[in-house]
């Protein structure tokens, strides 16, 4: 029997147990996935005993994804980008492994609900300059995209990733995301405005492009303020919770041996807990 968990402090609104727990039932695999609320000061210890604690390995989050960067043996090109980890697996000599999925998981749903994202020759627009947002550069870079326009609140977050990812990237103002971005091919927020609807990103959609992709990385609820927003103004929009499924694939093929599919089904069963909380 195989086991895996997701680690976080604090942890109880993991999602992941939903997900995993789906997948395990789904595939007739006899295994577990659990949460565990990992303080910071036992991540040390929590890692290195994961083989004589029985575990395959582990999803992570807030707020241990840089340490498990750090402590790992081994780290894929995702993890070293975005310099955090969240998902770790044990090896077959037992080497901690550690990649960051979320790349993976954006990159993937975006293309799935809008195939021709990158049709036009037009620059991409990333709201935030956080974790998310380094995660999502670094797949529209692998993509090719010519231009990422980063707009956030503080302007050092957003020059410390054209510095960590070159000329591609260029710092905007805040104050310039709905005016700068009216050709964008895809804007993404990764910032957390709009979550349990509180805030607004104050976009003005009007003069976009009609083929603008709009996506949210929030996804509680699971129709964010901008997302509405944007489907009012005839624009295609991508979803958040899409992502958070992606992101999960990787993690479960290394622990259980069988790469899952993201199924309607699927989907469905977590938008539905979602809305019931
Ligand atoms: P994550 O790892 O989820 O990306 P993070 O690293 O804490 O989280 O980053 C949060 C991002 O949301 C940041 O870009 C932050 O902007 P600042 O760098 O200026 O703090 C952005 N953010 C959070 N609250 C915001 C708000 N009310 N308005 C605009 N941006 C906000």
């Amino acid at each position: 029997m195989k086991h895996a968990c997701v680690i976080g402090w604090p942890i109880e609104h993991s999602r992941s147990p939903a997900i995993h727990g789906y997948w395990l039932d789904h595939y007739g695999i006899d295994g577990s996935y659990t949460k565990r609320a990992v303080r910071p000061d036992e991540i040390d210890t929590f890692l290195s005993s994961l083989a004589a604690d029985g575990l395959s390995g582990c999803n992570v989050t807030i707020p241990h994804k840089e340490t498990a960067f750090r402590l790992a043996d081994e780290r894929e090109a995702s993890a070293v980008a975005v310099g955090a980890a969240n998902t770790l697996w044990l090896d077959d000599v037992g080497r901690l492994c550690a990649a960051n999925t979320d790349t993976y998981g954006y990159m993937t749903y975006l293309t799935a609900q809008a195939e021709d994202w990158s049709r036009r020759d037009a620059p991409v627009s990333i709201l935030g300059a956080g974790g998310a947002a380094r995660a999502i550069c670094y797949g529209f870079l692998e993509a090719g995209v010519g231009e990422i326009r980063v707009f956030n609140r503080s302007g050092e977050r957003s020059e410390a990733l054209a510095r960590d990812f070159g000329p591609r990237i260029k710092p905007m103002p805040w104050e310039q995301r709905s005016s700068a971005s009216t050709e964008a091919a895809v804007l993404v927020n990764t910032t957390s405005v709009g979550l349990k609807g509180e805030g607004s990103l104050g976009m003005d959609f009007t003069d976009f492009h009609p083929d603008c992709i709009v996506s949210d990385i929030v996804y509680v609820p699971l129709e964010t303020g901008l997302i509405r927003e944007a489907r009012r103004n005839g624009l295609r929009t991508v979803d958040g919770l899409g992502m958070l499924l992606h992101q999960a694939v990787p993690g479960f093929e290394k622990w259980f041996g069988v790469r899952p599919e993201v199924t309607v089904e699927l989907f469905d069963r977590i938008a539905a807990d979602i809305e019931a909380s």
